[in-house]
This record gives structure tokens, sequence and C-alpha cells, in this order.
């Protein structure tokens, strides 16, 4: 074990709720928890600011060295300092977030920030590379999927409930298509590792799923 507790690394598509689930987990573990995609998102967010729209800008490895990307002490991811939790919602910028997430030079940057954070163990990372790149040495890998419809449906919900509104179809064509690019991507692509435990969460309750996985993490820290 490592001088905090151990590393719970929950991987698995878009929408598949594993930060919402990695959130209540890191809760009922008192461990800090590190949601990856966000860190993505809020360098898309950066990046666009600085008027990028896609991957082949120039100006995107020498933005992958300045920006400053870090978690409050109750887990808001902040850009420059600012809580970005809600602008990182926008789906311009989940869309932008998957095609920069595709850039080595992009990757590398939050690969050593979440080995950073996590190397001492005590966290729950969620992304989609964490059991297989980031910490392949993870205590607990967890691959969470469910189908997408369901995936849709959880999204159109968590946007609603910060006033977005949008068709139940554009988000599905939205999730496929990143399930796609996430897929297919040349460098770490979402992929489950080999010694992780698969829960399909289609015709779980949130609760159910949060307990399976805190009971795995328990069969581990004994
Ligand atoms: O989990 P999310 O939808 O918030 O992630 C946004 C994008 O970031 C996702 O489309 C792919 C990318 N990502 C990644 O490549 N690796 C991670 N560990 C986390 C997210």
């Amino acid at each position: 074990m490592r001088h905090n507790g151990i590393i719970l690394a929950i991987d698995g598509p878009t929408a598949s709720g594993k930060s919402t689930t990695a959130r209540e987990v890191a809760k009922r573990l008192s461990y800090i928890h590190i949601n990856t995609g966000a860190m993505y998102r809020a360098f898309a967010l950066y990046a666009s600011e600085w008027g990028v729209t896609s991957p082949d800008d120039p100006l995107v490895g020498e933005l992958s060295e300045k920006a400053y990307i870090d978690f409050d002490e109750g887990g808001n991811i902040l850009l420059e300092g600012r809580d970005v939790s809600k602008d990182i919602q926008a789906p311009a910028i989940a869309q932008l977030a998957s095609e920069l997430a595709t850039l080595p030079i992009v990757r590398e940057k939050m690969v050593a920030m979440q080995q950073e954070i996590g190397k001492n163990g005590g966290v729950v990372l969620d992304g989609r590379d964490i059991g297989t790149v980031v910490f392949p040495d993870a205590e607990l890998k967890i691959f969470l999927i469910a189908n997408a419809k369901t995936r849709a449906e959880r999204r159109r919900a968590e946007l609603a409930s910060n006033g977005t509104n949008l068709p139940l179809e554009e988000l599905t064509r939205e999730i496929e298509e990143r399930d796609r690019r996430d897929a297919e991507r040349e460098h770490s692509p979402l992929k489950k590792a080999s010694d992780a435990v698969e829960l399909d969460t289609s015709k779980l309750t949130f609760e159910q799923q949060v307990e399976k996985v805190v009971n795995l993490a328990k069969k581990v820290t004994g």
C-alpha cells in the first residue's frame, strides 16, 4: 500500500458515470478525486480562449506548456486559479477536448500532472487511460460501461441541471462520435486494462454502482 492508501482507477467511455461514481466513492473512502476528463476539458477551454479551434493549430504545443490546471480542496477544477467547472461542460469544449486529447504533447503534460497528484495513493482517478497508461500499477482498476442510450439520457439530465436543454438524438450522436475518436486514436486509446473489473451500469442505480466499487476497494484495502 502507498502512503495515503490505494490508487483506484476508473476508466470508461463518455458519460458512463465515471466522474459522479468516482466523486462519491472518493468521498466514502475519504480519498481525493481527480477527474482527468475535466483536466483535458480545462485545457481545451484554455486553448479556445487563445483562439484554437483544431488540433492542427501550431499554438497547441506552446499552450500545453503554459496552461496551469489544478483542483481546489472541494475537487473543483481550476484553470489559472479560476473555477471553470461550469464552463467546461459546454458540448463544444467537450468536442475540442476529445480532439486535443489525441495529441501526444497534450497527453504527456496531463499524464505527468496526474502521476504527480496521485503517486502517494489515497486517490480515485477517473478517465480513459488511468489503468493502462497513467497508473498501470493501480491497486484497483474499474472499467465502467453503459449502453449509448443510457449514457445520452444521463448526459441530458446532467446538462439540464445546469440549464442547458439538448435533444437526445444530438447527444447520442455526439457521444458516439466521441466514443469513436477516443477508442480509435493512436495514442493511449480508450481500452480496458487486462486486470480491470468491468461493471455495466446500464441497469444499476447510482447507489448500487457506488456500493459495488466501494466494496471492491475495501477488499483491497482490507
Ligand atoms: O470524461 P470527459 O468526457 O470529461 O473527457 C473529455 C475528453 O477528454 C474525452 O473525450 C477524451 C479526453 N480524455 C482523455 O483522452 N483521457 C482521459 N484520461 C480523460 C479524458
